[in-house]
């Protein structure tokens, strides 16, 4: 079986909690884990961003700030292990050792953040060179990187395809506070570069988009590869 590591966004599974999309993702996650080895790493989402402009308001530090986004991404993870019922390893993995070993079990492991300073992202990207994936998806809320914010720059394009050196230039010039909401962290794009694994980014406000891109390689987005690996399909 070949691995597969997920950072499925906060913004995606939940925005909100009136909104969460984890129904939807249920069967999706289910149906990619008969095929593969899957491990979900779980964002923060609305409900980390409106804890940390708390702790903000409070004057507390960043750092601080980024343990209460932690402590989300985590109930956010419990909330899919539960809703994934015997189909995910029964507890939150709170290192990436730990994900390597609850792996062994042959569920679908799910994390949220471990440390600060970064965010999920992160996480993914090193549980990915942790567990040997022959692919690292991010599923965010945009169809790929662009060559600026979509959302503020109406001329922004987006790259079919780019090279890790491309990917760090580009997330390398924005800032990381707590709760930041950015493509994709320079943590990440860092770990992506050394471990030669290819990263997809996709939109994942649609769930179908998963199914699509792991097992038919069908999907729009953005490829980062040194070239090294073959990205999708597996
Ligand atoms: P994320 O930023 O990863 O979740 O974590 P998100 O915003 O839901 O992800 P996207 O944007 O949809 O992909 C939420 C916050 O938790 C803290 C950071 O403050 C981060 O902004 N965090 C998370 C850490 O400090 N360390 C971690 O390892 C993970």
């Amino acid at each position: 079986m070949k691995k597969v590591v997920i950072s499925l966004g906060g913004s995606i599974l939940i925005p909100s909690l009136e909104n969460h999309t984890i129904r939807e993702y249920v069967p999706v996650l289910k149906k990619i884990a008969k095929k593969h080895r899957l491990y979900v790493v779980v964002g923060g989402g609305g409900e980390a961003r409106r804890y940390i402009s708390i702790t903000r308001e409070l004057g507390i530090d960043e750092g601080t700030s980024d343990e209460v986004g932690i402590l989300i991404t985590r109930l956010n993870a419990t909330m899919l292990i539960a809703a994934l019922g015997e189909d995910a390893y029964p507890k939150v993995a709170e290192s990436h050792a730990e994900a390597k070993k609850f792996g062994e079990s042959g569920k679908i492991v799910v994390m949220g953040g471990i440390t600060p300073g970064q965010t999920t992202d992160a996480v993914a990207a090193v549980l990915s060179e942790r567990v040997g994936a022959s692919v690292f998806i991010n599923a965010t809320s945009v169809d790929g990187i662009y060559t600026a914010d979509p959302g503020k720059d109406p001329g922004a394009t987006r790259f079919d395809e780019m090279t890790p050196k491309k990917l760090l230039e580009i997330v390398g010039a924005l800032a990381l506070g707590a709760g930041s909401n950015n493509v994709l962290d320079v943590v990440a794009a860092r770990v992506v570069e050394r471990s030669h694994i290819p990263l997809v980014v996709l939109d994942g406000r649609e769930p179908k988009n998963l199914t699509n891109a792991i097992l038919k390689g069908k999907f729009t987005g953005t490829v980062v590869s040194d070239g090294k690996k073959k990205p999708l399909p597996l």
